[in-house]
């Protein structure tokens, strides 16, 4: 019911003052999702208008599929049913919640369904986001300058009327569009704010000489140019699946020619086959396995999925992506590779005071490389590392689900399936005669080597290999993301989903380095200072240890305060900032996996 308490707190909020502009609809999502869940009848008292987003998908075939499909491939957290099948989306509901009765009017196309009533909405919210209360401005980080010029419409389309332009800043905006729920933030032309959930597609990257209005409210600050939004992303409001999610997928994995369970929102296609039963069978070893089959009988589909960890390693709120299995020397150091690329996401994401477990997994793939290295006449298995270093905290491998849904003619929309484990990755579309074909992008692995260097100060005695708290910066190298390329070599790690992470042009190391000196500042401020100000003030004789808990155990060395920790921390920023100037990644990922 956490749902229903974020919606209620936000109804309360209602500071969503937005006035709808052009919006340019993005197709429902086609690819398999995590069916929303039923969330409760709520009215619509005009003002604010309970959800902004109207979709143009007639009203006479509506279905509670039909509208979450909507709402998911435009990426709202939220689908409203109202008046026999009319269907909205939002990112907060903006209006009390009402008694179930209320809701009682059937679906045009589906007369088993409620469909609200007149003026009452039957809420649906998709699971796959974040509460929003942990968000703040603080969240969202900059992108740089984009284009708001074209003809089709705005670029983010919900513009904040109700903030005064004369005194419009930064800040402001940010918290408008945080308190919407919305995870793209943009000012433009001095005064102008406005939120979205996603980037219209033919926005680009303008140089950054183009973003030169500041501020009104604050002239210190940018706030776009014409036609110029200075935009910013807040990841922590957007879905941990968006439409088109690709499952992590081991890249030893051997996909048969025919089908594949990874996909894209935009690269993937839908080609027909011509037989009755689509069987595809896609396996790999050990735990990182995908195994599906999918069968048909005459009115039902049944496919058994075994589900690979989603989660490895475990630290707080964060959770390492599988690594992928090896047998040999080189596809060892690739898996080692996987691991030391997802540290410093585990900084970013764990949370007080889990996160000082990510120092355990940084040693732990540090172990990966070391053991790849001890075995180079073979004997390098996955397997015989995990017997000997387990990795912490993540649940047991392998869950067998079963999944049974109606068959479909499996054109626009996926039928909901009722699972008991959440994050369901791997299920196939309730298929019969297509079958989805789309190419495996995700490989090969570049090494973790980072174009941007850590800064060094004898003084207050950080440098390359010992950063302040033993924090590192994180990785800024290859992107791997083949469909992700074209343009965009770099890519900075700090997610453990790929596609994620914050990609670069190449032109653009100086701000990525920039972005890795910041994120760095962020970890080290949240970590080593906070570790610092919370380490007990105990005797440490020699049963210090013995009673200590992992918490007092990684601190013991930290002998700063909080001020001069976060001093340190500071400096190390302006020395990062300025050791980076100049880097330009030249001669660096020149070509995809060429590196
Ligand atoms: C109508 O909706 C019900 C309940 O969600 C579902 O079980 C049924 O399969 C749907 N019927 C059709 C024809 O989609
Ligand atoms: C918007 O600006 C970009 C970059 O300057 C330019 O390439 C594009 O043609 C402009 N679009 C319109 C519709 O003016
Ligand atoms: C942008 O969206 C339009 C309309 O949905 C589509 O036709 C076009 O191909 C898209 N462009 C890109 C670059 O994805």
């Amino acid at each position: 019911m956490a749902a229903l308490r974020t919606m209620a707190a936000m109804a309360a909020v209602a500071l969503v003052g937005h006035v709808r502009a052009t919006e340019r609809p993005l197709p429902p999502c086609l690819d398999p999702f995590q069916p929303f869940v039923y969330s409760g009848c709520f009215q619509d008292t005009g003002s604010p208008q309970i959800l902004p987003y109207r979709s143009s998908a007639p009203s006479d075939t509506m279905t509670v599929e039909k509208c979450t499909a909507e709402c998911k491939g435009n990426g709202y957290r939220y689908a409203g049913l109202v008046y026999y099948g009319v269907c909205y989306c939002g990112q907060t509901v903006n209006g009390p919640a009402v008694a179930e009765s209320e809701c009682k009017l059937p679906c045009n196309g589906n007369s088993t369904q409620t469909c609200g009533g007149d003026n009452i909405f039957s809420i649906w919210t998709d699971p796959t986001f974040e509460p929003i209360e942990d968000v703040t401005i603080e969240d969202y980080d900059p992108l740089g300058c984009y284009t708001d010029n074209s003809s089709l419409g705005r670029a983010l389309s919900y513009r904040q009327d109700q903030l005064d332009a004369a005194t419009l800043t930064t800040e402001k905006c940010l918290q408008a569009c945080r308190d919407g729920g919305f995870p793209f933030a943009g000012t433009e032309f001095g005064g102008e704010c406005y939120c979205g959930t996603v980037l219209a597609n033919d926005t680009v990257a303008a140089p950054a000489e183009e973003c030169n209005k500041p501020c009104n409210g604050n002239s210190a600050q940018t706030c776009g140019g014409s036609g110029r939004l200075t935009l910013y992303v807040a990841d922590e409001l957007q879905s941990l699946q968006p439409c088109g999610y690709e499952p992590p997928v081991s890249s030893s994995t051997t996909l048969p020619p025919s089908s594949t369970t990874s996909s894209t929102s935009t690269s993937s296609s839908l080609s027909s086959t011509t037989s009755s039963a689509a069987t595809s069978t896609i396996t790999s070893t050990s735990t990182t396995s995908i195994s599906s089959t999918t069968t048909t009988s005459s009115s039902a589909c049944v496919s058994t999925t075994v589900v690979p960890p989603q989660c490895e390693y475990k630290c707080g709120k964060w959770c390492s992506s599988p690594l992928p299995d090896w047998d040999d020397v080189k596809t060892c150091k690739s898996a080692w590779s996987t691991c030391a690329l997802q540290v410093a996401s585990c900084f970013k994401h764990a949370g007080w005071p889990d996160v000082l477990d990510c120092f355990d997994f940084g040693e732990w793939c540090a172990d990966i490389s070391k053991y790849c290295d001890s075995k180079p006449w073979g004997g390098c298995q996955k397997s015989d590392f995990w017997g000997k270093k387990p990795p912490k905290g993540g649940p047991k491998p392998s869950t067998t689900l079963t999944i049974t849904t109606t068959c479909a003619p499996a054109t626009t929309t996926t039928k909901p399936v009722t699972t008991t484990k959440p994050p369901v990755t791997t299920t196939k579309p309730p298929v019969t005669t297509t079958t989805k074909t789309s190419s495996t992008t995700k490989c090969p692995i570049p090494t973790p080597t980072n174009i941007c260097v850590q800064p060094s100060n004898p003084h207050y005695g950080y440098g390359p290999g010992k950063p302040v708290g033993g924090i590192e910066m994180p990785v800024v190298t290859c992107n791997d993301l083949a469909d992700d390329w074209p343009g965009y070599p770099f890519k900075q790690y700090t997610d453990v989903e790929s596609r994620k992470c914050r990609k670069y042009q190449r032109n653009q190391c100086g701000s990525a380095c920039a972005d890795a000196c910041k994120e760095q500042y962020e970890d080290c401020v949240d970590v080593y200072a906070e570790g610092c100000k919370r380490k007990p003030n105990r005797a440490r004789d020699n049963s210090y240890f013995e009673f200590a808990s992992s918490v007092e155990k990684r601190t013991y060395r930290w002998t700063d305060s909080w001020d001069s920790a976060v001093y340190k921390c500071k400096a190390q920023y302006s020395d990062c900032l300025k050791v980076n100037r100049g880097i330009t990644g030249a001669g660096k990922c020149p070509r995809f996996g060429g590196w």
